[in-house]
């Protein structure tokens, strides 16, 4: 079993990777939290796979209770919290109760919101079963939920007690849910290591067969990247963290112009590295080397779709309409070489339509090669 351990300026927990370690869940977080009230949060799809390890495990140690959500990003809600408030009370959790997160990014989310919130903020374990929710959304505190007017609206920082990530449940994660994590895996590499950079395309084949120790280290590796971001900007502050939206500007407004059907998230994401790539070459920051080794790698999981033909002025649009412009500018996140991204806020707007023109025509062609 490997530890890390993520240091925060007034807080400090621990992430274990391993293989088989749900079994070890009640042991590590009793260890954190003595014998208390727990209760699973889960949904019936996961909880059937992988939640009576956890339950048992968790038995020997605490009074548990479980509750299940239905499958999905639409149960991202408010209800879905206002149901684990209800769920919670029920099972008499107090203060000292920790909340157990068991599932993909969905549950993490909506489970860690209800904890941060329940009681004034109770203790949240996260039990990361999908590759996205290990490499990305287990890690680093963010929770909440979606509303009408936009995804992740409502939420609250409140960094979990304890992470424990059991690479043997990506055994069973559909290849298409599997895929949608290797963006952002792929994502640390091009911001953070090039090391990992070059594991990741050396190893595309024993990764894409899940075997366990490619799958041990990369998630580990993964996890590092992650950390040390976090670590060092743990509410957004600086700029740092933001570069974990690397891709997601572009990303983000193609989901929104699909209508957040047909393409995965990190589908949508990979073209929108793609589109960073080109465009940090098209403004001379990086070499035709570095765009086109991150588009390689990208294609090597079959992560750039074909995409119905998109309109570039609607994507500008939607641009404009997101988060991520200041005074007027579209910030996005550049590479100078793998391993190495900054916020930009000087693209020129002449190179955002070429190249997005040119990314979406080759999309709506077959691919971006
Ligand atoms: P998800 O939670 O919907 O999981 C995808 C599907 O896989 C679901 O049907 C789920 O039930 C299933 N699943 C999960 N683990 C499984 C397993 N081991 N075996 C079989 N099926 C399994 O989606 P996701 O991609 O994990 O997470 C996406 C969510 O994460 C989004 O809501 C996104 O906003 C959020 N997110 C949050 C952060 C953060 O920092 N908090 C970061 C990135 C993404
Ligand atoms: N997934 C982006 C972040 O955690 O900041």
């Amino acid at each position: 079993m490997k530890k890390i351990r993520l240091e925060l300026k007034d807080d400090a927990y621990n992430i274990y990777i391993g293989s088989g370690i749900l079994a070890e869940a009640g042991r590590l977080l009793a260890a954190i939290t003595g014998r208390q009230k727990a209760m699973i949060v889960s949904n019936k799809k996961v909880y059937t796979l992988h939640g009576k390890k956890l339950f048992q495990s968790l038995l020997k140690y605490f009074d548990v209770s479980v509750f299940l959500m239905p499958d999905g990003e639409r149960y991202k809600t408010i209800d879905t919290v206002k149901k684990i408030y209800d769920a919670a009370a029920r099972a008499r959790l107090d203060r000292k109760s920790v909340i157990v997160a068991l599932g993909g990014g969905v549950v993490g989310d909506t489970a860690g919101f209800a904890a941060a919130t329940y009681m004034r903020g109770i203790k949240v374990m996260q039990v990361p079963t999908s590759l996205l929710a290990m490499a990305d959304s287990s890690i680093g505190g963010k929770t909440g939920v979606d509303l009408k007017a936009g995804k992740n609206l409502a939420g609250a920082f409140h960094q979990p007690a304890l992470v424990l990530m059991d690479i043997d449940t990506l055994q069973t994660l559909p290849k298409g849910e599997f895929i949608n994590g290797m963006g952002e895996v792929i994502k640390h590499g091009i911001i953070m290591d090039a090391e990992f950079f070059n594991y990741i395309k050396t190893n595309a084949g024993k990764i894409l067969e899940k075997d366990k120790n490619t799958l041990l280290s990369m998630v580990e590796k993964s996890a590092l990247c992650k950390t040390k971001i976090v670590s060092q900007d743990e509410k957004e502050m600086s700029g740092l963290r933001a570069i974990l939206n690397y891709g997601h500007t572009i990303g983000h407004a193609i989901e929104a112009e699909t209508g957040y059907k047909g393409l995965k998230h990190g589908e949508a994401v990979a073209i929108g590295m793609a589109a960073a790539a080109r465009i940090a070459g098209a403004m001379g920051l990086c070499s035709q080397d570095t765009v086109n080794g991150q588009i390689k790698v990208l294609n090597s999981f079959n992560l750039i779709k074909p995409l119905k033909k998109l309109k570039t002025g609607n994507i500008i649009k939607r641009l404009y309409n997101d988060k991520k412009v200041k005074d007027g500018k579209i910030i996005f996140i550049l590479t100078k070489k793998i391993g190495h991204a900054k916020l930009n806020e000087t693209v020129p707007i002449a190179i955002i339509k070429a190249e997005l023109k040119r990314i979406l025509s080759e999309a709506a062609q077959g691919g971006i090669l």
